[in-house]
């Protein structure tokens, strides 16, 4: 039996208690200028102003001053994939030249066990150093590969998500599967991985494109056989590779049809893009409970367009934010946020950043089933969190003095900051990253 442990961090303390678009931006977090976030055992204990807080509890507890910085909960990413960290920035290309010129070549090496493990190291590396301590990863089609991921989750005690791709057909044979090889590599690392400590599984087709009606069925007997593991895909992100989903599946209604038709749009399922999509689609999602991740940086580098977030929550989808390395070009959540921003503005809508803070923090835990464990710090729920140093650099610095409030601080932070403002990251009360050692 460990001796249970106590800690506590002064800081200013910002999260989301709900939805601001539900009850109002300031109905919709809490700020604490000079607050105190008690840890117990990993877990959130309370949470208050310095002052009130600290008459409560016994003189002898460590208070680990961290006056000048802002604690956020840890970030939550809820698309990227880690085995293309290194093709981040491939020149030239919209999706499905891309996937064939970079990102199939990138992730045929992944049949090497020992550069999987490389990469993955180097993947969580940046994670932390980013401050995200939840994401849902796609793997490569490789089991092997998603046994490397899951061992490094597992040595930082990370909540995390992934699986291995399904992919079929359309694809190069040295990435292909078979509807039954893919089914029983999926099930032996579900058998594996699912639910061990802080670990799941997401069924991972890659996207309608490169899966065979049969994929898709094997992968809604999956769901089917072990209901509480999520579903990972892609959908409606680029106009070619829609038309192509047409072209593929003359039966279906829509793209997300193609899907629904196997049983795959359901709670816990995680569509990544949605960027074309239809009202009827969106209804569909919202009442099965299913997700999308918002993919700004993505979306902009291959050009596929402008995710119409105003309409997609309206219909009431459960909507994440996702980086989608390496189509995306930052692991950086507050960087991803920023340009959330700028996606919203070509549409003529104002991201207000509380709202941001919200879909990259407790918004991301909802849209994956996990806001009872994760996402803000209501007590009970696992100490996640990231140490923001509001003025990380010269510029930050003399911005951050013109600020009146927190959410021009936190709006200037999206703006002008990246992994150089985050100075430490914890997982379940254990520092995991710090940028001065
Ligand atoms: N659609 C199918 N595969 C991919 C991928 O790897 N990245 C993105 N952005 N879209 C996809
Ligand atoms: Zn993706």
């Amino acid at each position: 039996n460990e001796a249970s442990s106590r800690e506590a961090y002064r800081a200013s303390v910002l999260h989301s208690i709900g939805n601001p678009t539900h009850m109002g931006i300031e109905n919709s977090f809490q700020y604490f200028e000079d607050g105190l976030l008690v840890i117990k055992d990993g877990h959130i204990e309370a949470l208050g102003h310095y002052r009130e807080l600290s008459e409560q509890l016994p003189t002898s507890l460590n208070v680990i001053d961290l006056r000048g910085q802002l604690i956020l909960p840890g970030f939550i990413d809820t698309h990227i994939h880690y085995p293309q960290t290194r093709i981040i920035g491939a020149y030239g290309d919209q999706l499905l030249d891309w996937l064939n010129n970079y990102t199939f070549p990138e992730e045929m090496r992944f049949s090497d066990v020992d550069y999987a493990s490389e990469v993955a190291i180097e993947f969580f590396d940046q994670l932390l150093m980013n401050g995200t301590t939840t994401a849902l990863v796609f793997g490569t089609v490789h089991p092997e590969s998603v046994d490397v991921f899951f061992q490094e989750a597992e040595k930082r005690n990370l909540r995390m998500i992934g699986g291995k791709v399904l992919m079929d057909r359309h694809a190069p044979e040295a990435l292909s599967d078979t509807p039954e090889t893919g089914y029983q590599d999926s099930k032996n690392l579900i058998e594996k991985w699912h639910n061990k400590g802080r670990l799941h599984y997401a069924v991972t087709p890659r996207f309608a494109p490169t899966c065979s009606d049969e994929q898709l069925a094997m992968a809604g007997k999956l769901l089917a056989e072990y209901p509480d593991v999520y579903l990972h895909t892609h959908l409606s992100e680029n106009k070619q590779e829609i038309a192509w989903v047409k072209e593929l599946f003359p039966e279906s209604k829509n793209y997300l049809d193609v899907y629904d038709q196997h049983g795959l749009v359901k709670p816990r399922a995680v569509f990544a893009h949605g960027v074309h999509l239809c009202d009827e689609q969106c209804h569909r999602m919202a009442e099965a409970g299913a997700a999308v991740a918002f993919c700004p940086t993505s979306n902009l580098f291959l050009g596929s367009g402008l995710f119409p977030l105003e309409k997609v929550e309206k219909i009431g989808v459960r909507v994440g934010i996702g980086t989608d390395i390496g189509a995306g070009t930052t692991f950086s959540m507050i960087h991803t946020m920023g340009e959330a921003y700028k996606v919203m503005q070509m549409q003529s809508c104002k991201l207000h950043p509380i709202k941001s803070l919200y879909q990259a923090t407790l918004g991301g835990a909802e849209a994956l089933y996990l806001s009872d464990k994760i996402g803000n710090f209501i007590p009970g729920k696992e100490a996640d969190f990231v140490v923001i140093d509001p003025e990380a650099t010269e510029l930050m610095k003399t911005r951050m003095e013109h600020c009146k409030n927190i959410e021009e601080k936190l709006f200037v932070l999206t703006t002008l900051g990246d992994d150089r403002a985050v100075s430490q990251t914890y997982s379940l009360g254990r520092r995991v990253y710090s940028r001065d050692n």
